[in-house]
C-alpha cells in the first residue's frame, strides 16, 4: 500500500468519524426515548388511583383512599334514597381528589382507543395499559350496576378545592351524584357507554368473559342515555358546572357511544343510529364545532372514527370524511383553510382554555389515526390548493409529542420524571404533600397549606404526569398556584399513550 493511499484512507476514516459524531448529536437532539415515555405515561395512572390499591401497585408512595365511597347520601337520586352502594375505585381526574366520571369516561375511551389502534407497538406496556383501563371499567361497572341510574361523580368539588389534603386522609364531602330516568344525564352516561364499549374491544384477548360483560353493560347504558335524554347540567349543574360542565350538549356523546358500540359489536343498529342521528349534532354538524375534541366535545373524533370504520362510505359525498379532512386542514400549519388552533412560536398547538396540552395530545392522536387511515386508503388530502400526504399528518403529530418531551424553547419536558428538566411543583395534592410513608399522621383539610405555598419541589414524583404546559409564548412558571399550566390530568395523558406507542416503533 502506498503512502498516498493510506493517507486517503485516513482522511476517509476521519470523515466517517465526523459524520458519525455529527449525526449522533443530531439524533440525540431529535430522537427521544419514546419507550421510556410510554412506560411513564401509563405509570402515571397508578398515581391517580382511588380505592384499595393492589399488591402490584408500582407507585408505592400512594396508598388506599376513598374506601367508603358510595356509602354516603347521594344527590340526584337522594329522592329514592340510594344508600350504601359500593363506588370504591376509579381515578382522581387531575390534581384534586374528586372522581368526575364524565372526564374519567373520556379518558378511558381514549386509553382504550390507544390500545385498540396501537397495541402492536406497545410491547410489554400492553399489559400495563389494560390494567389502567380495567381500573376505570371495574369502577364504571359499579356506577352503572343499578338499572335506570348512572353515578356521575363521587366527591364534592367545592369542598375538595377548599382543602389541600392527601387523598389518603381526605375528610371532604364524598357525596355520590347520580343521574336517572327522571333526572337524566345523557353526556355522562353515553360517554361511559363509549368507554365500556371501547374497553370491551381491547379486553377480548385477555378475558372474553370480562369483555362480554363490558359490552353488554355498554349497550344497557347507551339505551338509558338515549331513551332518557337530557344534560346533567339541569340537575347537577350546581355541582358540576364549575368543573366539568357540559357545554357542547349530549348529542355528540350519543353518536360517539354508538360509533364505539358499532366498532365493538358490528351491529348495524349502531351504525344506523349514527347515520340517522348525525344531523342532530349542533350547531349544524358540518359547521361550528367540527374541529372540537376533548372531554366535552367529541365532534372531530366522531368524524375521524366513522371515516376509519367505513360504514358511511356508501354516502357520496361522505360527510364524515369531508368533516374529518376539514378538521385535519384546520390544524395543519401550512393549510390555507381557516384554522381551529394556533401555535406558539416554539410550535406547541394551542386552543382556548386551561390545561392546553390536552388539546395537543387529543388532536395529535386524531391526526395520527387519520394519517394511518389515509395512507391505507391511498388518499391525498386536499386543503384548499395544498395537497397533504398522510406522512405529513404523522409528522405534525410527532412534532407535538417531541415538543412535550423537551424539543421546545425551554428545553424542558412537560412529562414529570422524563428527561433532565421537568416540572417540579405540579398542582397535585398527593404529589406535593409528604407521603404516608414519610408522614403517617393525618394532615387535616388546611394541614397542607404550607406545602402548597412552599417553593420546594414536590416530595413525590408523579412519574409520567403531563401538565397543562407552557403559555402561548412557550414560558412556564412551574408554580403550584398556576393550575391552568401546572396541573396534570388523566385526559392529557390518555391519547399520548397511543402516540408514544406508535413513535416508539416509527
Ligand atoms: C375474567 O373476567 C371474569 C368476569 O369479570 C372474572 O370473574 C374472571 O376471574 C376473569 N378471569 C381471569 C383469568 O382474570
Ligand atoms: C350547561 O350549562 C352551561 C352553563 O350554564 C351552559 O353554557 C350550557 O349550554 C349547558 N349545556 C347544556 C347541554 O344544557
Ligand atoms: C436549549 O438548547 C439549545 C440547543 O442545545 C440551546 O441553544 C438553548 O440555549 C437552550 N435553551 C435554554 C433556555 O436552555
Amino acid at each position: 500500500m502506498t503512502m498516498v493511499k493510506m493517507k486517503r484512507i485516513g482522511v476517509v476514516l476521519v470523515l466517517i468519524m465526523v459524520v458519525v459524531v455529527v449525526s449522533e448529536a443530531a439524533a440525540a437532539a431529535r430522537r427521544h426515548d419514546y419507550g421510556d415515555a410510554l412506560t411513564k405515561s401509563i405509570l402515571f395512572f397508578e398515581g391517580q388511583r382511588s380505592g384499595k390499591l393492589p399488591p402490584s401497585q408500582r407507585m408505592t408512595w400512594r396508598k388506599d383512599s376513598g374506601l367508603r365511597d358510595g356509602f354516603h347520601k347521594s344527590i340526584g337520586e337522594s329522592q329514592i334514597g340510594i344508600r350504601h352502594i359500593d363506588l370504591v375505585g376509579g381515578y382522581y381526574d387531575a390534581g384534586d381528589n374528586v372522581k368526575f366520571n364524565f372526564p374519567m369516561a373520556f379518558t378511558t375511551t381514549m386509553l382504550a382507543w390507544s390500545v385498540a389502534d396501537f397495541k402492536p407497538f406497545m410491547g410489554t406496556e400492553h399489559q400495563h395499559a389494560l390494567e389502567a383501563i380495567k381500573w376505570a371499567t371495574d369502577y364504571f361497572l359499579k356506577c352503572t350496576r343499578m338499572p335506570g341510574v348512572v353515578f356521575a361523580q363521587v366527591g364534592e368539588g367545592f369542598s375538595d378545592h377548599n382543602c389541600w389534603q392527601r387523598p389518603e386522609d381526605m375528610d371532604t364531602l364524598r357525596t355520590p351524584f347520580a343521574v336517572s330516568k327522571k333526572f337524566p344525564g345523557s353526556e355522562v352516561s353515553a360517554e361511559m357507554a363509549a368507554a365500556l364499549a371501547a374497553s370491551s374491544i381491547v379486553m377480548r384477548t385477555s378475558n372474553r368473559t370480562y369483555a362480554a360483560r363490558l359490552l353488554s353493560r355498554a349497550k344497557t347504558v347507551f339505551d338509558f342515555a338515549n331513551t332518557y335524554q337530557g344534560s346533567y347540567n339541569a340537575t347537577l349543574g350546581k355541582w358540576v358546572c364549575s368543573f366539568y360542565c357540559d357545554y357542547s350538549g349530549y348529542q355528540d356523546e350519543l353518536l360517539w357511544a354508538a360509533t364505539w358500540l358499532f366498532r365493538a359489536s358490528k351491529l348495524p343498529y349502531y351504525s344506523n343510529y349514527v347515520l340517522n342521528n348525525i344531523h342532530k349534532l349542533d350547531p349544524p354538524y358540518n359547521g361550528g364545532n367540527f374541529a372540537e375534541f376533548g372531554w366535552d366535545a367529541k365532534h372531530a373524533g366522531i368524524h375521524i372514527l366513522v371515516s376509519k370504520l367505513g360504514f358511511a362510505n356508501h354516502l357520496q359525498p361522505n360527510p364524515f370524511l369531508i368533516n374529518a379532512e376539514k378538521f385535519v386542514c384546520s390544524v395543519l400549519p401550512e393549510s390555507p383553510t381557516p384554522k381551529s388552533v394556533s401555535y406558539s412560536p416554539g410550535g406547541l398547538l394551542f386552543k382556548a382554555g386551561g390545561s392546553n396540552i390536552q388539546h395537543s395530545t387529543a388532536i395529535s392522536f386524531l391526526l395520527l389515526v387519520h394519517a394511518r387511515f389515509t395512507s391505507g386508503s391511498k388518499r391525498t388530502i386536499q386543503c384548499g390548493n395544498v395537497a397533504v400526504k398522510p406522512n405529513r399528518l404523522a409528522q405534525v403529530a410527532k412534532r407535538q409529542v417531541d415538543y412535550i418531551l423537551g424539543d421546545n424553547p425551554l428545553n424542558m419536558s412537560y412529562m414529570v420524571g422524563y428527561g433532565k428538566k421537568y416540572p417540579q411543583r405540579i398542582h397535585h395534592r398527593a404529589s406535593s404533600l409528604p407521603s404516608i410513608n414519610a408522614y403517617p399522621r393525618k394532615l387535616q383539610c388546611q394541614g397542607g397549606t404550607s406545602y402548597f405555598f412552599s417553593s420546594k419541589p414536590n416530595p413525590n414524583i408523579l412519574v409520567g404526569a403531563v401538565v397543562g404546559g407552557p403559555d402561548i409564548n412557550d414560558r412556564y412558571s412551574d408554580s403550584r398556584a398556576d393550575f391552568p399550566h401546572s396541573e396534570p390530568a388523566t385526559y392529557i395523558n390518555a391519547p399520548l399513550v397511543g402516540l408514544l406507542a406508535f413513535y416508539k416503533d416509527h
